[in-house]
């Protein structure tokens, strides 16, 4: 097991992670026979678990049969409010009609794939990304992960074109998806107990989070330890809101790294594939700190519903010295994803929505924040920011209590709020992220779920 420090407090993700699935593996067995009883979601759960490795089984057995808005349903007729927002993706809401309108229509125009052939919805999606965002070209793919791929790859050659070593710097704490260079980049340690060693080449230091002395002297500091130096470096990746921890980069970090980027040639690039799209209350959270980086990642809430990503990119230099084809992928500009995709960015054109977002987020955090006063000293709030959020459970001692933490999410599941089982800080904590467009009263009815769930598990 390998510890970490997070946010001032031990994290012992690997561990209790590879427990918590196991728990949960329990958890999903019994409840399906529960709460599925006889019928098709039985059968469902029950032909996942045979012919899936077990690794894929990590939510409770709801087996969704529609989503729509904040709502999720199955086929018995019970709906869940949704606090997954499908792992932060429905920001705008799930399967709005204009998004769902979109791909019927591109699907009765008869075009389902097209390589990497001209289309016109591929051309309206890169010039409407261009216009909501300011950043002049991009490139389009299907995951976030292919997207962290795609900047590694663009950073490192245009390094290598200038003669550099084409160092990789990130932070620990960050998540940059599951496939081998987003977890090299990733800065937990449990999760690259399978990758091979380069530390000579990606490099990990301690995130600049809010309120702590900061100074781009501790990546000099790393690449000393390895023989390089500034010049050697390709980029500097980072999660600029950390999906595992719920901290923000600090200002004036941020600004800092901006200028040690910018004086050394490294690329800055921000991975905003969880925190883009309206999701912090901005549309992307470097604006919260002013400072906007050389490439930026998105997905998820880029098209809200199906599989689309892309890198975005501040200045075509830096695709100069690629070689053609090297950035495409088959599916990338599938037409049914990009109209989607369309149809989902006209939604975030004129900031209602991200207006939106700001002032529901101010109303889940005053909900929350009555959540934890009721057990003053056993509830603790992680971080909230817009509409995501992260509490934990605390026992006397003030450690996290990851036990009570999956026994609240089981509650609220069975008592009709939708929540993702707690991975991060070591298990323990739950991850608040409905979709932006919740209304007043679906995030009083959830919040009132989820108190009545939490004081059931944690009596006074
Ligand atoms: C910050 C961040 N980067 C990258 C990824 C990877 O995205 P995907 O799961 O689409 O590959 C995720 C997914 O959760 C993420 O949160």
């Amino acid at each position: 097991m390998t510890n970490t420090e997070v946010g001032g407090v031990v994290d012992t993700m690997s561990t209790a992670d590879a427990m918590s699935t196991v728990d949960t593996m329990g958890t999903v067995a019994d409840a399906a026979r529960e709460q599925t009883g006889a019928g098709d979601d039985a059968w469902v759960i029950e032909t996942l678990r045979r012919y899936e490795p077990a690794t894929m089984h990590t939510q409770h057995p709801v087996v969704w049969d529609r989503a729509s808005g904040s709502r999720v349903f199955d086929r018995q007729g019970r709906s869940w409010l949704d606090w997954t927002s499908g792992i932060l993706t429905a920001n705008a809401g799930h399967a709005r009609p204009e998004v769902v309108e979109a791909v019927k229509a591109q699907a009765q125009q008869g075009l389902l794939h097209a390589y990497m052939f001209p289309t016109r919805v591929r051309a309206r999606v890169v010039r409407a990304l261009a216009e909501l965002t300011g950043f002049p070209q991009c490139v389009l793919y299907t995951t976030g992960a292919e997207a962290v791929e795609g900047a590694l790859k663009i950073s490192r050659r245009y390094a290598r074109a200038r003669g550099r070593r084409a160092v990789v710097v990130t932070f620990d704490g960050a998540f940059h998806g599951r496939t081998l260079g987003a977890q090299l980049a990733g800065g937990l340690p449990a999760q690259r107990d399978w990758t091979p060693e380069c530390d000579d080449v990606f490099l990990r230091v301690p995130y600049p989070e809010r309120g702590r002395e900061w100074s781009p002297e501790v990546i000099e500091e790393a690449l000393r330890e390895i023989g390089a130096g500034p010049e050697d470096v390709a980029c500097v990746v980072g999660e600029l809101y950390q999906g595992s921890t719920l901290r923000l980069l600090d200002p004036a970090a941020g600004r800092a790294l901006r200028e040690w980027c910018t004086r050394h040639g490294a690329l800055l690039v921000f991975d905003e594939i969880q925190s883009g799209f309206g999701r912090t209350g901005a549309l992307f959270a470097y604006e919260h700190i002013g400072v906007r980086p050389d490439l930026l990642l998105c997905a998820k809430g880029l098209s809200g519903s199906l599989p689309v990503s892309a890198v975005l990119i501040g200045d075509p230099r830096f695709t100069e010295g690629l070689r053609p084809g090297e950035l495409t992928s088959t599916h990338s500009g599938n037409p049914v994803a990009l109209a989607a995709t369309e149809a989902n960015l006209a939604l975030f054109a004129d900031g209602t929505l991200v207006a939106e977002a700001a002032r529901r987020g101010r109303r889940l955090a005053d909900g929350l924040a009555e959540w934890a006063g009721r057990r003053p000293g056993g509830r603790r709030i992680v971080g909230t920011m817009g509409m995501i959020a992260g509490v934990v459970f605390t026992k006397d001692d003030g450690s996290f209590d990851p036990r009570t933490a999956r026994r609240a999410v089981a509650e609220c599941v069975a008592s009709g709020l939708l929540l993702c089982v707690p991975s991060t800080l070591g298990g323990a904590m739950i991850k608040i992220m409905p979709p932006v467009t919740t209304s007043e009263a679906e995030l009083a009815e959830a919040l009132a779920i989820f108190t009545a769930a939490s004081d059931a598990v944690q009596p006074a």
